[in-house]
């Protein structure tokens, strides 16, 4: 079932990061390595490449992917959020340009054992680092009908949360809901047929929920650009690509809270530059090639 990742708006990351020979860069999530395998081409022959990646799975694939590079690539099994102590560790005191490529790669999506995917069935896990404490399972079991309903609807942006976290609950009092097929069924009854759209899955939402939840994706977002910023040198780029809304607008509010200079400072003055003011979406092309990039919105900002 492993399938490639096929690296989402390649050509626009690697104009807007402006790469060159003698920069470094640091990507945040290195996944299968596709992008960091295009800078350190488009490096050639000194640059440098710090990758972060959590999952090992997603580690043992990038190091094949970039087993050519060995000299100019470093991988490390970090939460991007580690990114200022693991530069500092490095004794790298700025670096050129940081990508953020967030949500899952297609080979984590397409592992039915990762719990991932409503297609296919496998365990309710959906945690991308397996030392992460909490499951989807330990999710959907524990949480109170409450606590589910708040997280579907606000992670899921799914208008039917209610319904669906007291589904939830009525069938995990007679056991346990251990798989994503068995949680699929649960959603699949409870939204009515004539709300089911057929361009986008009924569990989708739910499901989407669970997974940012479990891996504290839009937290660990915010952390990761609060404390990324401040490692660009002057003119340094930071790219994010987001994949849902609720990503989407953090990076955009903190790119413009940097731009107006940090809240709370007497005077404030712009850290950061914005450079992409409506995000960079995929070609019709690369949309009809990866359908997976259809969501894909890239932003761009410049430390001032
Ligand atoms: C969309 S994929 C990246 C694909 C990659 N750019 C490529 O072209 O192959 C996102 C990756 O980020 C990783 N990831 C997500 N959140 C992370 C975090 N907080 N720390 C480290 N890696 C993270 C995921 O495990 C996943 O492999």
């Amino acid at each position: 079932m492993e399938q490639q990742h096929i690296p989402v708006l390649v050509n626009e990351v690697i104009s807007l990061l402006e790469c060159g020979p003698h920069q470094v860069y640091v990507d945040a999530t290195l996944g299968g390595g596709g992008h960091s395998l295009e800078i350190l081409k488009r490096t050639h022959p000194d640059g440098r490449v710090i990758g972060m990646e959590w999952d090992e799975e997603a580690i043992a694939e990038a190091e094949e992917v970039l087993s050519p590079f060995d000299e100019r690539m470093k991988i490390f099994r970090e939460n991007f959020v580690r990114l200022p102590v693991l530069l500092k560790e490095m004794k790298i005191g700025s670096v050129d340009g940081i990508l953020f490529d967030l949500g899952l790669s297609s080979i984590q999506l397409g592992e039915p054992k990762r719990g991932f995917s409503f297609r296919g069935e496998g365990p309710l896990d959906m945690r991308m680092d397996r030392r992460l404490e909490t499951t989807a399972a330990d999710l959907v079991n524990g949480l109170s009908v409450k606590e589910l309903e708040e997280t579907v609807r606000e992670y899921g942006e799914e208008r039917w949360a209610k319904r669906i976290a007291e589904a939830i609950a009525e069938e995990r009092s007679q056991g346990p809901i251990e798989t994503t097929e068995a949680l699929r069924k649960v959603i699949y009854r409870t939204i009515p047929k004539r709300f089911q759209s057929r361009r986008i899955d009924p569990a989708t939402r739910t499901f989407q929920a669970l997974r940012i939840r479990v891996n504290r994706e839009l937290e660990n977002l915010k952390e990761a650009l609060a404390g990324g910023w401040p490692l660009l040198r002057k003119g340094g780029r930071m790219c994010v690509i987001s994949f849902h809304s609720l990503e989407d607008r953090i990076v955009k509010q903190t790119f413009r809270r940097l731009e107006k200079g940090e809240a709370g400072d007497p005077s404030p003055k712009a850290v950061m530059k914005v450079i992409t003011r409506k995000p960079i979406v995929p070609s019709e092309e690369e949309q009809r090639d990866n359908p997976r990039s259809r969501s894909a919105k890239l932003r761009c900002a410049e430390r001032v």
